[in-house]
C-alpha cells in the first residue's frame, strides 16, 4: 500500500506493520525518519507518523494492522515542554523517572524524550524497569542501555546489561525489583551518562504499589518525575512521593489500549527475540551457581520450562533459556538457549514457557 501524507499530518499505523519512507521526511516521536528508512511496528503496537514535509510512505501491513489519518501531530504540547525544561539541566548525570499506568504513555514518551535530549548531543542512558512489558531486556528482566542515535522503537537497542528478575509483576516480589534496578543504576553511573531515563511499571494503583513505587523511588532517587496521569490514579503515590520535584504530561489523545493477551503477545515477541535459534545445551550442575527464587518450595525448584536467567562470571547477563531438563545420571543440567557460552550462574524464574515460547498459564 501506497500513501501520501501532507506536511502536518500524521498517520497512525497499528502493527504488525512495517513502513518505509520513499520520499519526503517523517517524525515519529521525535527522530526525523527519510531517505527510504524502513521501520518496522511491532503487532500491539502503534506508530505516528507526522509529515515535516509531504511524504510518500511504502506500508505493509500484516493481520489485524491498519492505519489511520488524523491532523496535526499527536505528541502532546506537554511532552515538547518537558524536553524543553530539561535542556536547562545543569546537573549531569540527571536522572528522571516516568510514572503512568499501563497504556498511558510511558514507553512512547520516553522514546520522544530521549530522541529530543540526543538531538542535543547528550549522552543517554535509558533505565527499563518494567519487567512484564520490556522494551530494552529480555522480559522478566530490568535493564539499560545507551541510546547513541534516534529510535522509533527502544526495542531495537541493545541492552548493555540486564538483572533477571524471572517475573512479569514486581508485586511478586518487590524487593527483587529494587534489587536489580539498583544494580543496574548503579552499573549505569560507573559509565558516562548525561540523562538516565528510568522508566517503570504500570503497577501504580493500591497500597502495595504505592509502597513499592516509594521504596524504588528512594534507592533510585530521581531528580525529576514525570507524572502521565489518565484520570486521578496516580494521587495517593504522588502524595507519597512528595519530597521529589514532579512534572505532570499529558497522556496522548490516541493511545490504543491493550488487552492483557495483548499484552502477553508482545511479551511473548520478547521470549521469541532473545530465544532464536535456540538449541539444547548441556552443563554439568558442579560448573554452574544456580540461584532460586526465595520463596520456591524445594521440591518445585527446577521444573521444566522454567524461565532461566544465564550470566557470566562477571555477573553480565549473557540472555534467557529455558529448563529443558535436569539430568540426574549426568548430574547436568538441559537447557533451551541461544546463549553459546557456558555461564557461570543460572537464575530461574517463576514464569515457564512451552515449547513454542508461549507462558505456561496453568503452570
Ligand atoms: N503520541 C502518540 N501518538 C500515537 N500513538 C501513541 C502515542 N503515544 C503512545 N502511543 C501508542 O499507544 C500505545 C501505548 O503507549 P505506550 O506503549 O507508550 O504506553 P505504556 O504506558 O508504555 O504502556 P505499557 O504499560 O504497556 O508499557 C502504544 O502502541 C504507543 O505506540
Ligand atoms: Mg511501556
Amino acid at each position: 500500500m501506497k500513501k501520501t501524507i501532507e506536511k502536518g499530518k500524521t498517520l497512525l499505523v497499528d502493527g504488525p506493520a512495517s513502513v518505509s519512507v520513499v520520499s519526503g521526511k517523517v517524525d515519529v516521536f521525535g527522530a526525523t525518519v527519510k531517505n527510504s528508512v524502513k521501520i518496522v511496528v511491532r503487532e500491539g503496537k502503534r506508530l505516528p507518523f507526522t509529515a515535516l514535509e509531504t511524504a510518500n510512505l511504502g506500508i505493509l501491513l500484516g493481520e489485524n494492522a491498519g492505519v489511520e489519518e488524523v491532523d496535526g501531530s499527536t505528541i502532546p504540547q506537554s511532552w515538547a515542554e518537558a524536553a524543553e525544561t530539561l535542556k536547562n539541566v545543569q546537573k549531569k548525570p540527571f536522572t528522571i523517572m516516568i510514572l503512568g499506568k499501563s497504556d498511558s504513555g510511558k514507553t512512547s514518551f520516553c522514546t520522544y524524550l530521549i530522541n529530543r535530549l540526543i538531538s542535543e548531543n547528550q549522552k543517554i542512558a535509558v533505565l527499563d524497569g518494567d519487567l512484564g512489558q520490556s522494551d530494552v531486556g529480555p522480559p522478566c528482566t530490568v535493564a539499560y542501555a545507551f541510546a547513541t542515535k534516534s529510535v522509533t522503537d527502544l526495542f531495537t537497542l541493545r541492552a548493555e546489561n540486564a538483572f533477571f528478575v524471572g517475573f512479569t509483576s514486581p508485586s511478586e516480589s518487590p524487593d527483587k525489583a529494587i534489587k536489580g534496578m539498583t544494580l543496574m543504576k548503579q552499573e549505569i553511573l560507573d559509565k558516562v551518562a548525561d540523562f538516565v531515563v528510568v522508566n517503570s511499571d504500570g503497577w501504580v494503583e493500591g497500597e502495595e504499589a504505592v509502597r513499592y513505587k516509594s521504596q524504588l523511588a528512594e534507592a533510585l532517587n530521581p531528580d525529576l518525575f514525570f507524572c502521565i496521569p489518565q484520570s486521578n490514579e496516580l494521587e495517593p503515590l504522588l502524595a507519597a512521593l512528595e519530597r521529589f520535584r514532579k512534572i505532570t504530561v499529558d497522556s496522548p489523545v490516541v493511545i490504543r489500549q491493550r488487552s492483557r493477551e495483548k499484552r502477553r503477545n508482545l511479551r511473548e515477541l520478547g521470549y521469541a527475540k532473545y530465544l532464536a535459534g535456540a538449541k539444547v545445551k548441556t552443563w554439568p550442575l558442579r560448573m554452574l551457581t544456580i540461584e532460586t527464587q526465595n520463596d520456591t518450595p524445594a521440591e518445585q525448584k527446577h521444573p521444566e520450562g522454567s524461565l532461566l536467567g544465564l550470566y557470566d562470571a562477571q555477573r553480565k547477563l549473557l540472555g534467557i533459556g529455558v529448563l529443558h531438563r535436569v539430568d540426574p545420571v549426568r548430574k547436568a543440567l538441559k537447557v533451551l538457549t541461544s546463549v553459546s557460552i557456558k555461564p557461570a550462574i543460572v537464575a530461574f524464574g517463576k514464569v515457564r514457557l512451552d515449547e513454542n515460547f508461549k507462558e505456561n498459564v496453568n503452570a
